[in-house]
């Protein structure tokens, strides 16, 4: 197999196990959420940019629907017309994508996809959204269509959250989409504002080897308590239509009225809000070290009230602080993925050696670690 970019790779995987040139192509990236964990479906503020790991989607026409990945290396039926059908992993994303395309009624009846990604998969980084936002742009390119930013995205949400089954938000779809080099992207999943935010420095990643994986996973257990602890709240008296309109300071009613642990994870949510809000005003000052603050109080409220951290994790956020961290913290969705951290240029090296070694001598093996900034969003790429 061919070496060098996703794109390159996926189109010359599609050469190799087709016998053709691709007739489009098109990337999206990974994420990292800065901060704003688990307000998406909550109808709370985010404050995600995206990484410069992108997956890349090379596809022409066909009689059926046929997926190669350079992750497994096989070509797969997809079969999307099949009534549900248990299929699982990558290709489930993809057949997810073509049934909702076909629902739009302008989808061809066969095709031939190419995959490959840089974005590692179970880390947190929204491998899934690449995919899914990544496949929607190039089938919508080999259909003929042009849809504006929020149709594409409409897209690889109803194909996450209605055919896969993940009852995740729109964090993840919105910022592979409308993400800019150098910027994190602002966004009220509540009203729907958007706001670009300038993101000079880059950012650590330390990955904690632990995989998760969302399908029909804890990420549901987690909402439907979510929506049990807004019941209870209008059965107490507040008219609110979702946990982010909960006011900061009713947080202490709420915890009285509230059994555990309905009452942490309202706590986690409205200061979880307040702090992302917080952490976009810090981020357009310049307030590195304040950003830097909210992030580990955010990763304090992950472990004590969410209940989505892992010890690995949990190690790595104190060790990056403890070695001269701005902050740091578990991005995505939880339960294993990866740590960011924020930090002095100067301190960088340092911290990381440290880091590195704090956890390979409790873990037994070392943390995959590297650094990104903020890149540009999904879009068509030349396939020749
Ligand atoms: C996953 C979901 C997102 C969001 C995060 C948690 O990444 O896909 O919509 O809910 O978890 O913040």
């Amino acid at each position: 197999m061919a070496t060098g970019s996703p794109i390159r790779q996926a189109t010359s995987l599609f050469r190799e196990r087709f016998g053709s040139a691709p007739l489009v192509a098109a990337s999206a990236p990974g994420r990292i959420n800065l901060i704003g964990e688990h307000t998406d479906y909550n109808g709370g503020p985010v404050l995600p940019f995206a990484i410069e790991r992108r997956t890349a989607v090379a596809a022409g026409h066909a009689d059926r629907w046929e997926a190669i990945s350079a992750l497994d290396g096989w070509v797969h039926a997809l079969e999307p017309q099949a009534p549900g059908a248990q299929v699982k992993g990558w290709t489930a994303y993809a057949r997810a994508v073509i049934r909702v395309l076909m629902r739009t009624g302008v989808m061809p009846r066969g095709g031939r996809i190419a995959v490959s990604s840089s974005v590692p998969v179970g880390a947190g980084l929204s491998s899934s959204a690449a995919l899914t936002v990544s496949l929607t742009r190039a089938l919508l390119a080999l259909a003929g269509r042009r849809e504006p930013p929020e149709r594409v995205i409409e897209y690889a949400f109803a194909a996450e959250h209605d055919e896969v089954g993940v009852t995740c938000g729109r964090m993840d779809q919105t910022i592979a989409v409308l993400a800019e080099p150098g910027k994190a992207l602002f966004y009220e999943t509540g009203s729907g504002t958007v706001r670009q935010v300038p993101l000079g420095t880059r950012v650590w990643v330390f990955e904690t080897g632990v995989s998760h994986q969302l399908t029909g996973g804890k990420l549901n257990h987690r909402r439907r308590e979510c929506e049990t602890a807004l019941s209870l709240l209008r059965e107490a008296g507040r008219s609110i239509t979702d946990l982010a309109g909960l006011p900061l300071d009713e947080l202490p009613w709420a915890m009285r009225v509230l059994p555990a642990p309905w009452s942490l994870r309202v706590r986690h949510v409205v200061r979880e809000c307040a702090r992302t809000r917080a952490a976009a005003e810090c981020l357009s000052g310049g307030d590195l070290p304040g950003l830097g603050r909210l992030l580990t109080e955010a990763q304090s409220s992950l472990r004590e009230d969410y209940d989505s951290s892992c010890p690995e994790a949990d190690l790595l956020g104190e060790s990056c602080t403890r070695h001269g961290a701005w902050g740091a913290r578990l991005t995505g969705a939880g339960w294993g993925g990866a740590v960011i951290a924020l930090a002095p240029p100067e301190r960088e090296a340092r911290m990381v050696a440290e880091v590195q070694e704090e956890f390979h001598s409790r873990f037994g093996r070392p943390p995959l670690v590297w650094a990104t900034s903020a890149s540009g969003g999904a879009r068509l790429e030349r396939h020749t």
